[in-house]
Formats: C-alpha cells, structure tokens, sequence
C-alpha cells in the first residue's frame, strides 16, 4: 500500500473515493462540511431524507455529487461527537473500508484525520487507518479451490490534513501501521492454516524465510537432539505422543548494538489434541489456533524488521504437536525440565507452560531486558476476560503496566491479573517440585505461577490470549492478536531512546 498527505479541501481533491462523517444529532465532520457547502447542501438534504444513518459504523456511497472533485463520497456514521475516541475511529474506518473495498477504487482519501478525536494524536489516527484497512483487506482464500473473488484494487491510502506540519507524525504513523498490518497479517495467516499444513517444521520455514536477505536477523532452528542435549525433557515429553518433529525457533534481530534484547517467547502447539488427557470432541478444530502466540511473536518480528527498529529482539518459539498414543507422555509421569526443577504431569492437556518453561529457561542466554511470554495458555483466561482483553501477569509491576498501556495505546487491549504465592501452593505436588496443574480455581493465574517458577531473577510478563487470538462461531478465524500491543510496546521504548 501507499500512503499520501493532501493539504487541499476534501472536495477539491480529485481522487476516486474521499471518506466523510457525520455525528449524531446532524453534526456534521469537518470533511462532510466541506463537501456540503461544495455540494450547495447535499449531505444535510440526504441526513433529512433520512438516506444517511448517524449511527457509529453505519456507511452509504454517494456518485458524482455535483461541485465535488471525488468521483465517491463514503458517509460515514460516528455516533456522539462527545463519545468520539480512538475505538470509535477506527470503527468508522473499518466500515468505511468494507464498502470501499468492494467498489473499484484505487485511491481514497480519509476526511476523518481532521477530526478531534479524544486523547488521540493525528500519528495514532494514520496508524489506526493503515490497520484498519490492512484488517479489511485480508483474505485467507489460500486453501480454497475454484476461481477466487476479485481482490480490491485499492492502491494508496491518503490522509486529509489541516496543516502542511501535520505530515510528517502522519506520514510516520501510516507507515508503522502498514508495518503492524503486515505482522498482524502473517500472524492471522499462520494460525488459520491448518495443523496438517502449519507443523513446527512449516513455522520454522516461515521463521526462516523471514531472515533470507537481512542482515540484522538471523534465525536458527534446534531440533530434538539438540533439545535433548540442552535437557529439554519437558518440552520434549509435549511431543512424545506425535510423529511431528519438535522444533525451537530462534530468532535474533540485532538492530539496537550493545542494549541488552526483549525477548518474546511464543507458545507453538500447532495443535492440541489434549494428548493422553484427550479433549473432547466438539470444537477440537480451533486447537489448530493453539500456536497464536508463536504467530504474533512472528509477526511482532515481521513489523520490526519491516520497520527496522533501532532495538534488539529475540524471539523464541517452542513449537510442537501434542497428540495421544502408545509413545505419549501419561498422567502421572514426572520430567525433569531444562531448569533442573521436576514436575509431575497431571494432566498432558496442561502442555503449553510445559514447553514455555524450558523456552524461558532458554532465553536466560541472551541476558535479557525484558521477556514476556504469549500463549493460548488457559480456557479459564477466556472465562475470566471473555474475547475482549488478555491477561497480563508479571513479577514486575512497571513491565506489566507497560504491556497493559501499550494495549490501550494501540487498541489492543489486555488486563492485569494476580500472582501470588497461595496460588502457586495449588501447584504442590506429592512426587516431584511442582504439578502442572492446579485444580480448577484460578486456572489462568496458576498457570502463570507456573511460569513464573522458571523466571527467577528474569524481569518478566506472561500474557494469555486464550480469548483474544481468534474468533470462533461465523467469524472464526486467527485476530493477529496480541501484534499490535506487542509492537506499540517496543515502538516505545524506540521513543524513550535517548
Ligand atoms: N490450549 C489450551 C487452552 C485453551 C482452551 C485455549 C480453550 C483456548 C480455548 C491449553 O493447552 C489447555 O488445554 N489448557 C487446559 C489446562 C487445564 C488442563 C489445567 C484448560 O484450560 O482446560
Ligand atoms: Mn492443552
Ligand atoms: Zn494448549
């Protein structure tokens, strides 16, 4: 996509689409004004007609108005104007985009950046609207045969601006929008694929192929001997049961010299039968989506180097299939994990911290500033925060806050949730140092305690997007989530760079 700044009125730009809002009440928005007075009051005599809907999300085409330039003008309903913030534009956008893209226009302009939108700067907005078209413009058309419906031929995407010195924060925001889109992308592509596609050998490929022609990114794949040989028998006891090679994807960007790295750690269980501890039958199909945190540390990864951000980035991907057979791991049997410290398997259905502790044990290597895991660890995180927000636990108040912020900032949202040491008691186990499991109460923060058990002395964050990675039901589907979050937190720390 491409990406341009006008400085001249909405209706004096010739271009083949020019997106306008108007608020509840008959407010009009400062590009629906201006196309109103160059029409002689066309827009009021249609929100008359009652043909134009106010309504957040709502949206009509109008051809060929008369004393407009733009060959279409999209009306764009936004709701209250004093409710009006960053969801609700993006909101706009996207229904702006869904009827846009299914016309044949090349090049739209977005009226909406010169609105006052709430706590939200014109480098937000830019960015917004990149995502949201990037959002409405993906397909996953790729395992379907048969002719494929014509793709939308939208090539630049313009931004309305008030101000030559507006452009530049604009032209900034547009571009690391594209970058996150580009990640979130990756990130939807590779959780829909299916299990029988998407291996940890196909994850390893695509982690690969990433670091083809970059200089800063290098990515090394360790299989199951060298897993082995590093003591990894917790991962490994994950994929006793499956003929998939286990893989550990290693991925290091290297654009912030000497800074000490993030490091993201990416649950890849490309799928979860439950193994011995078999799950049931009805919806067993989503736990192909069971590798999303392995797919937005991917992506993350992806926007970054398409950004090429002045930082240092490590990602780790512990990747592996967990199925039931005569070689799989039973209830009962104990590990020792990487660390030194055993556990007992309670429950093979509990496998992703199983992996994700030898992953974290792992990443001590490279003496991290950060490191925060991702995983579609619980079905009690979707119970607790539903699809709306993902859970942030961490042994460090200020790395928690700045995951739950930088969710706010880029609309990505997540939520604190508890450690604590009575939790971590449910763990105890009678035969070795920990079970993997911890009773039903408090699944989502007992399996964080977990976890936390093998970040001592590590500044740490685990997130759970359980309920968050994909949509089920009609729209089922991978979200790209937590991409976007993610990215706002180390284009962040970019900004606080002296
Ligand atoms: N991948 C699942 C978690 C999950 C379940 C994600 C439903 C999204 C929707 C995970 O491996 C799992 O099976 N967790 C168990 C843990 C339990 C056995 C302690 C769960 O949540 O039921
Ligand atoms: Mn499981
Ligand atoms: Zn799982």
């Amino acid at each position: 996509m491409e990406y341009f700044t006008s400085t001249s009125k909405p209706s004096r730009r010739a271009v083949d689409c020019v997106i306008i809002g108007i608020y509840e009440r008959g407010k009009l928005g400062v590009a629906a004004d201006d196309i109103n007075s160059a029409s002689k009051g066309e827009v009021r005599r249609l929100i008359k007609s009652g043909d134009l809907s106010s309504e957040l999300g709502q949206s009509a085409v109008l051809t060929k108005l008369a004393g407009v330039k733009a060959h279409r003008i999209v009306v764009v309903g936004l709701g209250k104007s004093s409710a009006f913030g960053a969801r609700q534009f993006r909101k706009a956008v996207a229904a702006a985009a869904t009827v846009i893209t299914k016309t044949r226009a090349k090049q739209v302009l977005n009226g909406l950046m010169l609105e006052t939108v709430a706590k939200t700067s014109r480098y937000y907005l830019a960015r917004h609207t990149a995502e949201a078209f990037g959002e409405i413009l993906y397909r996953f058309n790729k395992m379907k045969s048969g002719r494929q419906p014509a793709a939308s031929p939208l090539k630049k995407i313009g931004y309305a601006i008030a101000k030559q010195a507006d452009a530049a924060d604009i032209t900034r925001g547009a571009k690391h929008g594209d970058a996150i889109a580009a990640g979130v992308s990756l990130a939807k592509d590779l959780g829909n694929l299916p299990a029988n596609v998407c291996t940890p050998s196909y994850l390893a490929r695509t982690a690969k192929k990433l670091a083809t022609g970059n200089a800063k990114l290098t990515t090394k794949v360790l299989n199951e001997a060298e897993m082995k040989r590093l003591g990894m028998r917790s991962l490994l006891s994950v994929s006793a049961g499956t003929e998939e090679a286990p893989k550990l994807i290693v991925m290091q960007y290297k654009g912030g010299g000497s800074n000490k790295p993030v490091v993201l750690v990416g649950k890849g269980v490309t799928f979860d039968a439950g193994g011995i501890s078999l799950k049931p039958g009805p919806g067993m199909d989503e736990m192909k989506f069971d590798m999303c945190g392995a797919a937005g540390v991917i992506g993350v990864m992806a926007t970054v180097v398409q950004l090429k951000l002045p930082i240092n980035l490590v990602v780790v991907v512990p990747t592996v299939e967990n199925m039931p057979s005569g070689t799989a791991t039973r209830p009962g049997d104990i590990v020792k994990s990487m660390s030194g410290q055993t556990i007992e398997v309670l429950n093979t259905d509990a496998e992703g911290r199983l992996i994700l502790c030898d992953a974290l044990t792992y990443s001590r290597r490279f003496k991290p500033a950060a490191v925060v895991d991702v995983a579609t660890l619980t079905g009690a995180c979707v119970i607790a925060l539903g699809a709306h927000r993902s859970a942030v636990m961490s042994n460090d108040d200020a790395l928690r806050a700045e995951l739950v912020a930088a969710g706010e900032r880029s609309e990505d949202l997540a939520w604190p949730m508890p450690l604590g040491e009575e939790y971590a008691e449910q763990l105890k186990s009678n035969f070795a140092d920990m079970a993997n499991i911890g009773g039903r109460h408090g699944g989502a923060v007992t399996a964080a305690c977990f976890l936390e058990k093998f970040a001592d002395g590590l500044t740490w964050a685990h997130m759970d997007i359980a309920g968050t990675a994909w949509n089920s039901g009609t729209k089922k589907g991978a979200t790209g989530r937590p991409v976007p979050l993610l990215a706002e937190m180390l284009l962040a720390r970019c900004r606080a760079l002296p």
